[in-house]
């Protein structure tokens, strides 16, 4: 099995073989997207929502990247690991930008760093990039600026909107990330972005030409969330697994059925008669 890299998702694009990421947050879910052959996984700031409880992104700390990052660094091996650059982090100075981004990849194990945003954030994509670290794109809907766009909302639908997202995507690629995510924009934008650059683009809610196809694990395992945004497909119903195993646990216990003789330890025969005796 060979190790993904930023060249692998390049090479994809060139022949038209699609790249399947997903996001993953510990462990267990790092194991499991390796396992079953994904191209690249995402440490995502989803990881405020879908695992800590937060309303949205904004919450999330570099710290709570790096907890994050690590744990997914030793259970995925293969695919190519990204890890988000959390809100506000790439509108510091080049120093705060490095230091946070340089520390996702030594300390939390990650092999590039996905920042939000156009134009604007070019000197931080810029200062990583010099500096080493790969980057990878982000726009159309870029969660982090949630209440700047007034909610979660597909993205790019008027000419101005569109063509400020066609320019920035090339403004981007022009620097040099190695990839880019279109998130909740309209198909046929999706489309043209993806041919107008030469960079592997990974849609989310973006429709089917883009280069590869990025999904919130949770979202795609439906597994704690009861709200799956319209562009989810569920692929296992994980939550209602899991409740049911649960349920069927608490019954047992209460109902003295669990545990049995199997699922006992023992003394040996001498031991327990003299504690006895
Ligand atoms: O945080 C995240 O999960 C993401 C993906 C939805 C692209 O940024
Ligand atoms: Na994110």
């Amino acid at each position: 099995v060979k190790k993904v890299t930023v060249r692998t998702l390049r090479r994809m694009k060139e022949e038209r073989q699609p790249i399947a990421m997903i996001t993953a947050y510990d462990y267990p879910s790092a194991k499991l997207a390796d396992k079953a052959g994904v191209d690249a996984v995402l440490v995502g700031d989803s990881l405020g929502m879908v695992v800590l409880g937060y309303d949205s992104t904004i919450p999330v700390t570099v710290e709570d990247m790096l907890h994050h990052t690590k744990a997914v660094a030793r259970g995925a091996k293969r695919p190519l690991l990204v890890s988000d650059l959390p809100f506000l982090v790439a509108h510091l100075n080049r120093d705060e930008v490095l230091k946070a981004a340089g520390r996702l990849l030594q300390e939390g194990g990650a092999e590039a760093v996905k920042v939000e945003g156009g134009k604007e954030v070019i000197p931080a994509i810029r200062a990583c990039i010099q500096g080493g670290i790969p980057v990878m794109g982000h726009l159309g809907l870029t969660p982090q600026s949630v209440h700047q766009l007034g909610g979660y909302r597909v993205q790019g639908r008027d000419e101005e909107a569109a063509r400020r997202l066609i320019e920035d995507a090339r403004l981007l690629a022009e620097e040099g990330i190695c990839a880019l995510v279109l998130e909740c924009v309209p198909e046929e934008l999706s489309r043209r972005i993806t041919d107008a650059v030469d960079i592997p683009t990974i849609g989310i809610g973006a429709g089917g030409s883009c280069d590869g196809q990025v999904l919130v694990y949770h979202d795609l395992l439906q597994y704690g969330n009861d709200l799956q945004p319209g562009f989810v497909k569920t692929y296992v119903r994980m939550g209602e697994s899991a409740l049911k195993g649960i349920r069927h646990y608490v019954d047992e216990v209460r109902r003295g059925v669990f545990p049995t003789e199997e699922h006992a330890f023992h003394l040996p025969p001498e031991t327990a008669e003299r504690l006895n005796g």
